[in-house]
């Protein structure tokens, strides 16, 4: 791996602990206004100090998001569907590499959609952005997007993530399920979660600990930070579970404890 593909890998997943905290925000993508994002800037400016990386489009990141901010950016590049579309696998490229270069990306990312109608076209995708974004040193997330008909269970996602890291991808983001360890341990490159709906906070926080207990490198969380009562207080118990090993009850503390400010 060359100088510049670590180097921005090490900005997103922290060197002191190994770990991270990504916020996923680029649901609009294929979701449109979605509850909590409907005021990107609005939802994001308080929880930047809490996040290890960013993740969203290239039209949130230039309307939503101050260009001083010292945050590294998780670029979407895959989308052109949408939830009220034919079939949400039917995804293409959508950003340049030239443009996530001129938008400082600090790494890509791409959905692929294992054993869908549009599977094939999905892993073309992710191979042609590893190869075009190795050019310059940039790493790419391959998130395994789950179809409706597809289980979530260790079986499939070890499948998924396998795959995306055959094809070259440099980390991988999945869900958690029974059986995770299998996941991780199967797969090569460091694997990060979803949080997946909205769930009470303690259980959000349950399944963060369960994760990082069974291998994940952390979490690429989104509706159940900006979506909870108190967004602030629930990133900050996320980060003490994924940076400080602090076990699920504890991190709810730190939760309850956190001023609202929503
Ligand atoms: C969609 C995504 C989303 O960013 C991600 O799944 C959102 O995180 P969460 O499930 O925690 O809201 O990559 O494919």
């Amino acid at each position: 791996m060359d100088w510049g593909m670590k180097n921005r890998l090490s900005r997103i997943i922290k060197p002191e602990t190994g770990k991270t905290v990504m916020l996923a925000v680029d649901h609009g993508y294929f979701l449109g206004p979605t509850s909590g994002l409907e005021k990107p800037s609005k939802t994001v400016e308080p929880l930047l100090p809490y996040a290890d990386s960013l993740m969203l489009t290239r039209g949130v990141l230039r309307t939503s998001v101050n260009a001083n901010v010292n945050v590294p950016i998780v670029l979407r590049v895959s989308g052109g569907n949408s939830i009220v579309g034919e079939d949400l696998s039917n995804e293409a490229i959508t950003v340049s590499i030239k443009d996530a270069i001129r938008l400082n990306a600090a790494a890509v990312a791409v959905s692929i959609y294992v054993g869908s109608k549009y599977e094939h076209q999905t892993l073309k995708n992710l191979a042609d952005l590893i190869d075009q974004a190795e050019d310059y040193g940039i790493p790419v997330l391959a998130v395994t997007a789950v179809g409706k008909e597809m289980a979530r269970d260790a079986r499939y996602l070890s499948l998924a993530c396998r795959i995306a890291a055959e094809l070259g991808a440099h980390f991988v983001k999945t869900y958690y399920c029974e059986d995770f360890k299998a996941v991780v341990e199967s797969c090569p490159v460091p694997v990060v979660i979803a949080g997946g709906k909205k769930v009470s906070e303690m259980d959000a926080l349950k399944l963060a600990d369960n994760a990082i207990s069974e291998g994940a490198v952390g979490v690429d969380m989104g509706r159940n930070i900006f979506q909870s009562t108190n967004p602030v207080g629930m990133i900050k118990a996320v980060r003490a579970i994924v940076h400080d090993n602090v076990p699920a009850a504890k991190a709810y503390d730190i939760f309850k404890s956190s001023k609202n400010k929503k």
